[in-house]
């Protein structure tokens, strides 16, 4: 086995002063993974490490990758207490084989991934994740490329009602993206409270509420400049690819979006499509993956009720089978088709 200890990693910064990320349904997550001494699990969302220092713990190699360089940086302390069991690399899960095989492995045992966001990035202001506190108008993940500013303050008001519309599920998308572009011709959408005022007014907000209003316009906006959809998809048909037969793919989403394209790939490849009487299986591709388990697993009362991250939790797994992996074809998942909010009214909001 390759040595980690020695693989050397992006810029050191310091996270000081957040609160810890609580990794979530970890215990449904062991459980479907079955990481052992002598395996090689995937963590393709590193974060802070919960599920990491869990898989160490029961005796398994770890590849970790996180895209964000504040999530290397912080979990080095890890590496370096784990002798060499560890590899921590900064990069996006959709080329999470490919990792593995430049560390060395041509197969692994396992592949876990905790989509979306960890604390310490909501917690950040700086980053500019959350409404709850006033922030650069950021959310990106690698902390490179196309901002949310960026989006909001160039692109066509189609493009926003379709993003906003599309990615965060808003039925007013259309009424939040004529007022950003109003609002724009005056002075741009700089911080994360200008942007979460700007939805209040427009949707107004009752006392009753349960999430904010902007809640949905932020999710769009992060989902987008992350293109976090087409790297779940992305990453889940490359985890097909180097997982050897019997490994696990286990997968945990925070929202329908992410879990509808969980769920089409597992039915995708998990499940036979039935002929008529009359005709044949017209469908013969091989099944790559075999479900134990069918339908979304959500996390207890229990730790629902200490992490409210938990409740919108949705785990699925499957394990591989010895059937050849299937050609890359994203026809599967129905991607909502954003190519056209690359174009901006001005040029700068290009898309990555
Ligand atoms: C919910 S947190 C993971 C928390 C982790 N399971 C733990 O217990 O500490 C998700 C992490 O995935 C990372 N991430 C999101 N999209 C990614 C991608 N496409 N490639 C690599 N990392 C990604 C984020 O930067 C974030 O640190």
């Amino acid at each position: 086995m390759p040595d980690f200890s020695v693989v050397t990693v992006t810029k050191e910064r310091a996270m000081n002063g957040q609160r810890p990320h609580i990794p979530v349904m970890l215990e449904e997550v062991l459980s479907a993974l079955t990481p052992a001494s002598g395996q090689c699990v995937i963590d393709a969302t590193f974060g802070a490490g919960g599920y990491t220092r869990a898989i160490l713990d029961a005796g398994a190699s770890v590849i970790a990758i996180d895209r964000d360089p504040d999530a290397i940086s912080a979990g080095q302390s890890l590496v370096s207490a784990h002798d060499g069991k560890l590899l921590l690399e900064q990069g996006r899960f959709s080329n999470l084989d490919a990792i593995a095989r430049g560390a060395g492995f041509d197969l692994v045992d396992g592949v876990v991934a905790d989509i979306g966001v960890s604390s310490m990035q909501i917690d950040q202001a700086q980053r500019g994740f959350s409404f709850q506190s006033d922030g650069p108008l950021d959310m990106r993940m690698e902390q490179t490329g196309l901002s949310a500013a960026d989006v909001v303050n160039t692109f066509d008001r189609s493009d926003l009602t379709r993003i906003i519309g599309i990615l965060g599920e808003e039925r007013q998308a259309s009424r939040i993206s004529a007022e950003i572009t109003q609002r724009r011709e005056k002075r741009p959408l700089e911080t994360t409270l200008d942007l979460a005022k700007l939805v209040e007014n427009v949707l107004g907000r009752h006392p009753k509420d349960r999430i904010h209003p902007a809640t949905r316009t932020f999710q769009a906006l992060r989902i987008y400049v992350n293109r976090e959809l087409d790297e779940l998809a992305n990453a889940l048909m490359a985890a097909e690819r180097i997982l050897r037969p019997d490994g696990r793919l286990v997968v945990v989403t925070f929202h329908s979006l992410e879990d509808r394209l969980v769920k089409r790939f597992f039915t995708d490849r998990a499940e036979t499509k039935q002929g008529s009487r009359h005709l044949p299986i017209a469908d013969d591709k091989s099944l790559t993956f075999e479900l134990r388990k069918r339908g979304a697993i959500s996390a207890s009362k229990t730790e629902s009720d200490i992490n409210p991250r938990a409740r919108s939790a949705k785990l699925r797994w499957g394990v591989r089978t010895d059937a050849a992996p299937r050609d890359d074809d994203l026809s599967i998942f129905g991607l909502p088709n954003l190519a056209r909010a690359g174009k901006s009214t001005s040029g700068r909001g290009r898309a990555r």
